[in-house]
Order: C-alpha cells, then sequence, then structure tokens
C-alpha cells in the first residue's frame, strides 16, 4: 500500500514536471524591473492571435508593454485611399487588454512600409489629404485603447537635417509638428513620442534636439522620445546612449529604448544605419555562425546587454520602457536584414525559447 503511495507520488510529480511548460521555473523580465521601467516586445501576428503555445505562455510572462512588429504600419493598416484594415490591430488592442500589456502604437507616420496607392504619389494636396485622415482615422480609433503612439518615426538623416521624404517633400519641414498636433486631437489620452535610430548619435540627436524644440515651441505635446537601439553587440555606443538620455531629458521628456536587439553578425557597410531599404547580398562569409553561436560571441552579447542595462538602471525614472525588437532570435527582423537567409542571435531567448546567459545577466542585476 505504501510502496504504491510512493509510486504514484513520484509519477505524478514527475508527470507535473515533464508537462510543464515555459515559464514556470524561469525568471520574470517585467517582474525583476517592475519598479524601474516597462519592459517590451514586439509582437508578430502570430504571436498576437496566440498561435504559438510557447509564446502565449511565454510573453505575458515577461513582457508588460508591446509594439506591433509591422500590423499597425501603413501598408497593413490603410491598404486602399478608404480602406483601412483594423482586425490585427484590434485583436493586438485586446491582446493588451487580456493580459494587462501596455500597447505602443507603432506608426502613424513614416516614409517605410507605406501602402502601395501612395507609392510615387505627385500631387501635395492628395499627400495631405492621406496625411490626414490616416492620423485622424488610426490614432482616433485607438483612443484611450493604446498607451502610447510612435507618431513619426525616422524622419531625420544621420547629419541630423530633415531626411527626403515624400512627407518633407510635399508638405514641408513643419510635416512633424504637423503630425504630432493631428495625433494630439485625435487620440489625446495617449502618449506621443517621435522614434528613431541612432538618434544617440552626436549630430542626428543635436537635430532630434531641435525637432522636439520646435514641436514644444508650437505648443504642441510631445512626451518621450523613442531610439530604436539596433547596436552591434561588438559596437555598443555606450557614451552617446548616456548623453542622450541626459540631454533628452533636459527637454522634459521621457526616454524610450524602443527596439532593441544587438546582432552579432559583420554589417556590409560597417556602420549601424538600420534603414529597412537596404539590402545586401548573401555570401557565406556574412553568415558565420550559421551552426550556432561560439562562447567569445555569446560572452559578448551578454557583457553589451549587462552594460547596457546598467546604464539603464542608472537613469531609471528618465527611461520610461525598454522594448526588444522581437521575442526569441528565430522571429528577429536580423535574419533577413540586411541580407537575407542569415543567422543571427540578437535578443535574450534562443530559437527554442530558452532564455540565454544575456537573459541571466539582465535578471542577475536585479537580484
Ligand atoms: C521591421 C520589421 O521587424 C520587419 O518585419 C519588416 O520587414 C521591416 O520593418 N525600424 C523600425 C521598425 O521602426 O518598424 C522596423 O521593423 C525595423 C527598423
Amino acid at each position: 500500500m505504501r510502496t504504491y503511495k510512493i509510486t504514484s507520488l513520484l509519477v505524478i510529480t514527475s508527470l507535473a514536471l515533464f508537462s510543464r511548460s515555459y515559464g514556470q521555473k524561469t525568471a520574470s523580465l517585467k517582474d525583476s524591473y517592475k519598479n524601474d521601467f516597462l519592459i517590451g516586445t514586439a509582437l508578430n501576428a502570430t504571436q498576437i492571435e496566440e498561435k504559438d503555445p510557447t509564446a502565449k505562455v511565454l510573453i505575458p510572462k515577461q513582457f508588460n508593454a508591446a509594439t506591433p512588429e509591422n500590423i499597425m504600419k501603413a501598408e497593413v493598416i490603410h491598404p486602399g485611399w478608404d480602406k483601412y484594415n483594423f482586425d490585427l490591430a484590434d485583436k493586438l488592442v485586446a491582446y493588451g487588454k487580456k493580459y494587462n500589456i501596455r500597447i505602443n502604437g507603432h506608426t502613424l507616420i513614416w516614409h517605410s512600409q507605406l501602402p502601395a496607392f501612395m507609392h510615387g504619389m505627385q500631387d501635395a494636396d492628395s499627400v495631405k489629404q492621406y496625411f490626414t485622415n490616416h492620423i485622424k482615422t488610426v490614432a482616433a480609433r485607438y483612443n484611450g485603447k493604446v498607451f502610447s503612439w510612435d507618431v513619426v518615426n525616422e524622419a531625420l538623416n544621420e547629419d541630423g537635417t530633415l531626411r527626403k521624404s515624400i512627407f518633407a517633400d510635399k508638405l514641408g519641414p513643419d510635416f512633424v509638428t504637423e503630425a504630432f498636433r493631428l495625433a494630439q486631437a485625435a487620440s489625446p489620452d495617449a502618449q506621443l513620442y517621435y522614434n528613431d535610430y541612432n538618434n544617440e548619435q552626436p549630430a542626428k540627436r543635436a537635430g532630434c534636439i531641435a525637432l522636439i524644440k520646435k514641436i514644444q515651441a508650437a505648443g504642441v505635446r510631445i512626451d518621450g522620445v523613442g531610439i530604436q537601439g539596433h547596436w552591434r553587440a561588438s559596437n555598443i555606443p555606450l557614451k552617446d546612449i548616456e548623453e542622450s538620455i541626459v540631454e533628452y531629458s533636459k527637454l522634459g521628456i521621457k526616454v524610450m529604448f524602443t527596439e532593441l536587439d544587438l546582432g552579432v553578425l559583420p554589417n556590409p557597410w560597417d556602420g549601424d544605419a538600420a534603414d529597412v531599404n537596404m539590402k545586401a547580398t548573401y555570401t557565406a562569409k556574412m553568415n558565420p555562425y550559421a551552426n550556432g553561436l561560439p562562447d567569445s560571441m555569446q560572452v559578448k552579447l551578454t557583457k553589451g546587454y549587462e552594460d547596457l542595462f546598467k546604464l539603464f538602471l542608472k537613469y531609471k525614472g528618465t527611461v520610461s520602457r525598454v522594448t526588444f525588437w522581437g521575442v526569441n532570435d528565430g522571429q528577429s527582423w536580423l535574419n533577413g536584414w540586411p541580407i537575407k537567409g542569415r543567422t543571427n542571435y540578437p535578443l535574450l531567448f534562443d530559437r527554442n525559447y530558452q532564455p540565454k546567459p544575456a537573459f541571466d545577466a539582465v535578471i542577475a542585476l536585479k537580484k
């Protein structure tokens, strides 16, 4: 009788252990950093629709903020002049509500991933109408439903001047301020942000500060600036990042790291631009870790994340959110950009959703 009881107890315990899905033992990023800043991730359609069983458990446990990786971009949400497709964005909002995850709408005005009907549009009045209708319709629908908006994404060149784009060309240099004015009217309850890559670099940062001051001088609200954070593990500009947190906070706004990933692969131009339109050709030399990441690189990646989170913690209160650009390495856009078909390792969870040493290092800072 006794043996039977003990055996069945063992069977039950081991069954429980084996059926343990991801997440019951792993520490939680959002819980560890709950007194510091929000921890976010980019979500793709599969994850929003909860079609991946591991992600379904992992995401709500690890993250309390989310940005749609693609589904709120104009080409998806506004496919025809009078046609909007809110299906997935509505699902995302419901997902956020269900799991208490704050949604950052990404993005209202951006020159990339525009709908086909905008390509080559010459008539300034039409561009103006698109601009107004798009912001009004999308921002109003999600007022009170998203926590924040990336109102304008990537309006600047590396030297800090305004990037040549359909919006700058047809609407003039005030289009950024106008976008914020329209977003404020349509989505008064949302936080409004300007978002860019490399805006921690001194010249681009100066342009970004001037842009933010211009918005503020017009009496228009801007609540924060997003630094995307697509860096390379071997080349993280810690000093520029720290100076940027300090300089931006002097403007009275929050600073966020909105698309963090640390690539480990060679960059064809040896630079850090994150322009989605850049492309290079595949060669085996450019894909050195197809069969696994060597320890030396793993160590570099871990140290990179550790250094960054130390810095973010030093400025908690000013830094209000840190969002990773994806949940796991397999999902990362860096497997396909700027060269298709590579194997990159830029995030805290590996392709099987197992936490990496970098995850442990980030958690350890809070122990
Ligand atoms: C990327 C997505 O991750 C990809 O899936 C898509 O093919 C291209 O865009 N800066 C941004 C993001 O603001 O929207 C980009 O996301 C990455 C660079």
